[in-house]
């Protein structure tokens, strides 16, 4: 079966967010929104990979895709938790009320209901979707709980011996909002309360609702804040926050801020890994697939992962570093190697050829990774990719993090599609997808480590 290193890609044809990401019995499991017919978005299903460190990675196939009426047309974004012994998936179910005669994998605006479902697997491996499938939530009528299309993406957690789930919703299309159910066996539901926010956009997906020590945090992806008139009108934020488990209200500490300032990342979802450090995955968008020649079985692929990332937090501030099972596998190499890993991108395949610079960077001087530009102005590191973006129009080429006080620490990783750049251990980070970078390195570097 085939293999990923430290991103999990596409194994052909399109993928969006992580979904169901967890340790499960010796296994991290990684699934992930998948249409397996083309690099294009279209009838959900969940695809299924599995590491044992969180850096290699094998994909297994399709795990969940539909079989019932109620999630005829999707298998939409959730979550998994261990009950019992099983494992338990949770996911919204799509029925498309109206057909596009044209295109079946698309519903016509406003055309769909969606409810919440599970399915159970007694290994992890094996998922019966005729027969170990149930609706839990039925589509909600009821205005003064949710809306009854855009209510989706379960994010379920067990706290005081009873287990709750977060779903992304709107207010009428108009205002975004967190909704909570409560259940004592995971399986039957009551709502718990509806938690609209300003910050929420239109319509929140993907919320995730931990504990990093004593604080909570929230992430999600609130749709349509940025107001640019730019493509990715959407984008994931994190906040600190306090939630109340008797009555469900949600109260959301400060501003927030970006969980990626590169705004390619939406969608991020965490769970606890081995060491019980919480660990951060989110899907990277990408405008256009990626070369098909940049692939091992020669399909054109759309979408990945970001490598994942350990959150924290500290004076206020949510950090998002490089997981430790990363960075075991990176030695110092010479400066020469990056250019000739580069030039062996095209043959390689994906995935081969990773590397990693380290640098200071003081105020005005940057580097040039193969026509990706970064650098430091008015304390801040900013990036422009135009040169490796090409031929894509209305996507934001130019980004920055806010101001950084005083040293400024990079750790790049680098590869054929993606540059991430971790800013002073996580303060801030900064990652873009890129296409057809050069050869070449340029500017201040001071160490350099290849993928071992
Ligand atoms: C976020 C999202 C989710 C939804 C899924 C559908 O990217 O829109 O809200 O469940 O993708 O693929």
């Amino acid at each position: 079966m085939r293999e990923n290193v430290l991103h999990l890609k596409a194994p052909g044809n399109w993928i969006n967010d992580p979904n169901g990401f967890i340790y499960y019995d010796g296994w991290y499991h990684l699934f992930f929104q998948h249409f397996p017919y083309a690099p294009v978005w279209g009838t959900m299903h969940w695809g299924h990979a599995v590491s044992r460190d969180l850096v290699h990675w094998k994909h297994l196939g399709i795990a969940v895709f539909p079989t019932k009426s109620y999630d005829r047309n999707g298998v939409f974004s959730g979550s998994a938790i261990e009950r019992g012994g099983e494992l338990c998936l949770y996911y919204s179910a799509v029925r498309y009320l109206k057909e596009n005669p044209e295109n079946i994998h698309c519903a016509p605006e406003g055309g769909f209901e969606t409810s919440q479902a599970m399915i159970t697997s007694s290994d992890g491996f094996h998922f019966e979707n005729w027969k170990d499938k149930r609706q839990i939530i039925p589509v909600i009528h009821n205005r003064e709980m949710a809306d009854p299309a855009d209510t989706r993406d379960p994010k379920v957690w067990r706290e005081m011996g009873r287990y709750y789930m977060v779903l992304g919703s709107t207010w009428e299309k108009k205002q975004g909002q967190a909704v909570f159910f409560i259940s004592e066996d995971g399986e039957h539901w009551e709502f718990l309360s509806r938690q609209p926010k300003e910050a929420f956009g239109h319509t929140l997906e993907c919320p995730d609702l931990f504990r990093v020590g004593d604080q909570r945090i929230l992430l999600g992806s609130p749709m349509g804040v940025m107001k640019d008139g730019l493509e990715y009108p959407s984008n994931a934020m994190g906040w600190r926050a306090e939630f109340q488990p008797e009555t469900g209200k949600l109260e959301l500490l400060g501003e927030g801020q970006l969980v990626d300032c590169g705004m390619d990342l939406y969608a991020p979802q965490t769970t606890l890994d081995r060491e019980g450090r919480r660990v951060m995955i989110a899907w990277m968008r990408m405008p256009k697939a990626a070369e098909p020649e940049n692939s091992e079985d020669g399909l054109p692929w759309n979408g990945m992962m970001c490598l994942p990332r350990v959150v924290e937090v500290k004076d206020g501030h949510i950090y998002f570093r490089v997981h430790p099972e990363v960075e075991k596998h990176f030695a110092p190499a010479a400066a020469a190697e990056m250019t000739v890993l580069m030039e062996g991108w095209k043959e390689q395949g994906r995935g081969m050829g990773i590397f990693r610079i380290k640098t200071k960077l003081p105020e005005g001087e940057g580097l040039n990774i193969g026509g990706y530009r970064i650098w430091r102005e008015d304390g801040a590191i900013k990036t422009d990719r135009s040169q490796v973006f090409q031929g894509i129009s209305g996507y934001r080429t130019c980004f920055s993090t806010p101001q950084v006080e005083g040293e400024c620490r990079l750790d790049i990783f680098v590869e054929p599609n993606l540059i991430e750049i971790f800013v002073n251990e996580g303060e801030y980070v900064l990652s873009s997808v890129v296409y057809d970078m050069k050869p070449f390195v340029e500017g201040k570097a001071d160490s350099w480590y290849v993928f071992s």
